[in-house]
This record gives C-alpha cells, sequence and structure tokens, in this order.
C-alpha cells in the first residue's frame, strides 16, 4: 500500500519560540516530542504497519535535511521519497499524487501531525481501501456543534448523532482521487481534507472507526495530550 504523508505546512497555530525565525516559520512537525521530532512518531507508526510498503513524505525543500536526518537516524526499511508540497494541503496531496508509481492503484493519506495513529489504524484503513472508493478515519463527536454566522450568531445546531470528526488515514482509489483533485483545481474548490473532494464529485466516502487518541498536534495544548499518551503507551 503507499502512503503519502503532507508534511508542508508550517506552525503558525504552535505560538513557538523555537519555531519562529525571524519573519519565517519553521515547521511543528520538527518539534521535540519525547525526544524525538513530532514527524519520526508518525514515520515510526507507518514503518510498523504491515501493509504500507511505500511512503512518499511531502514537505517544502528547506526542510528536506531535517527530514533525511530523521529518515536515516530511525533506520527505516520501507522506501521514503520526498516529494515537494504547495502552499495548501491540497496542493500538497496533488503533488504527492503525481509523484505516485504509474502502478499505484490505492494510496492512504495521513497528516504528519497526527503522530499518534497506531500501526493498527493503517492496516484496517489499508484493508479496507482494497474494497471501497473512499474512507476516512473518523471517530463520534463528543461535544455538541454549533454553526455560526459571522456576527457570532448561532444558526443551527446538527443533529450530533450524525457527526463524526474526520482523521487520517484516509484512503482512495488513485485514479478517482486525481480526477477528483483536478476537478478541485478546475472549480476552484478549497477543501482540508480529501474526502471533501470525493463528496464534491458525489463519490462515497465510507467511515472506518478511528482513534480517540489521533489528534492533530496543532496547539501547545495538543502537544502536551501528544506527550502524554505517548509517555503513557512507553510505559
Ligand atoms: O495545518 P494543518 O495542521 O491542518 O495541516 C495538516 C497537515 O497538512 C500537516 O501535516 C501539514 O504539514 C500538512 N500541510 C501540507 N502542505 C501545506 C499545509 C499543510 O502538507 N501547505
Amino acid at each position: 500500500m503507499y502512503l503519502l504523508i503532507p508534511a508542508a505546512g508550517s506552525g503558525r497555530r504552535m505560538d513557538s519560540e523555537w519555531l519562529r525565525q525571524g519573519t519565517a516559520q519553521r515547521n511543528k512537525l520538527l518539534l521535540n516530542l519525547l525526544g524525538k521530532p513530532l514527524l519520526a512518531w508518525t514515520l515510526l507508526a507507518a514503518e510498523a504497519s504491515s501493509h504500507i510498503s511505500w511512503i512518499g513524505i511531502i514537505g517544502q525543500p528547506i526542510d528536506w535535511d531535517d527530514f533525511t536526518t530523521i529518515v536515516t537516524q530511525l533506520s527505516f526499511t520501507k522506501p521514503i521519497h520526498l516529494i515537494e508540497g504547495g502552499s495548501t494541503r491540497q496542493e500538497s496531496v496533488y503533488n504527492g499524487l503525481q509523484a505516485l508509481p504509474p502502478d499505484a492503484k490505492h494510496v492512504l493519506i495521513h497528516d504528519g501531525a497526527r503522530c499518534l495513529a497506531t500501526p493498527e489504524l493503517f492496516d484496517r484503513c489499508a484493508q479496507a481501501v482494497l474494497t471501497c472508493a473512499g474512507l476516512i478515519a473518523a471517530i463520534p463527536v463528543k461535544d455538541t456543534i454549533k454553526v455560526v454566522d459571522q456576527e457570532k450568531l448561532i444558526k443551527s445546531t446538527p443533529d450530533r448523532s450524525q457527526l463524526w470528526a474526520a482523521q487520517t488515514p484516509q484512503g482512495f482509489s488513485v485514479p478517482l482521487l486525481k480526477k477528483c483533485h483536478q476537478e478541485g483545481r478546475r472549480q476552484g474548490w478549497e477543501v482540508t481534507d480529501d474526502a471533501a473532494l470525493f463528496e464534491q464529485c458525489h463519490l462515497p466516502v465510507l467511515i472506518v472507526e478511528g482513534e480517540e487518541t489521533n489528534l492533530k498536534v496543532t496547539t501547545p495544548v495538543d502537544l502536551a495530550i501528544a506527550e502524554f499518551i505517548l509517555t503513557q503507551r512507553l510505559n
């Protein structure tokens, strides 16, 4: 199974002194998490998955030396490719799809920032994607969600029993996902995950049970929670 890891973002919402470099911003995936860069934990889970056989890390060239050091230090056995990212996640995944070998039929896409996803979750998604056109890992929403307008007035309260929080991995048929990305570019759709492109193209996307601990590290609180969860796992 092919795996693309979008890792070309920065870390503006992390509000970290270490990440700030003048007006530039370092990649939050290089932040230290229990003695390793955050991205290393994501890669270790992919390496431990029995179904993943090819890994493409989508990053900005400025980070490539650091990414190469991570891969070398962890002695990965699976082939790892560096792919140049774009200015949005959507563009980064588009670039990743172009870099897949021509024989790639299915692909998993997993955000580098979700460093707590387990190898079992990768395996579950890799098996399920062989039987459907598209899927995402997701968990039921715990909070009551409000839709609000620009004045912060509530417009509606969707029925919580129908709401799931989207995670990654997300898995797709490669030719279909390529078509959806092309259509998205043509129509100017701006999306924050790949399933949204599938939905806009009226293609079915299945939910696979995700993991409550599979959080996307975005803010300092997320980093503290990730450290706590990893410490529990390692003890
Ligand atoms: O910004 P956010 O945390 O939502 O990004 C989700 C994932 O997409 C992260 O792993 C980030 O590195 C990646 N990304 C990317 N290219 C961008 C922006 C974000 O690969 N231009």
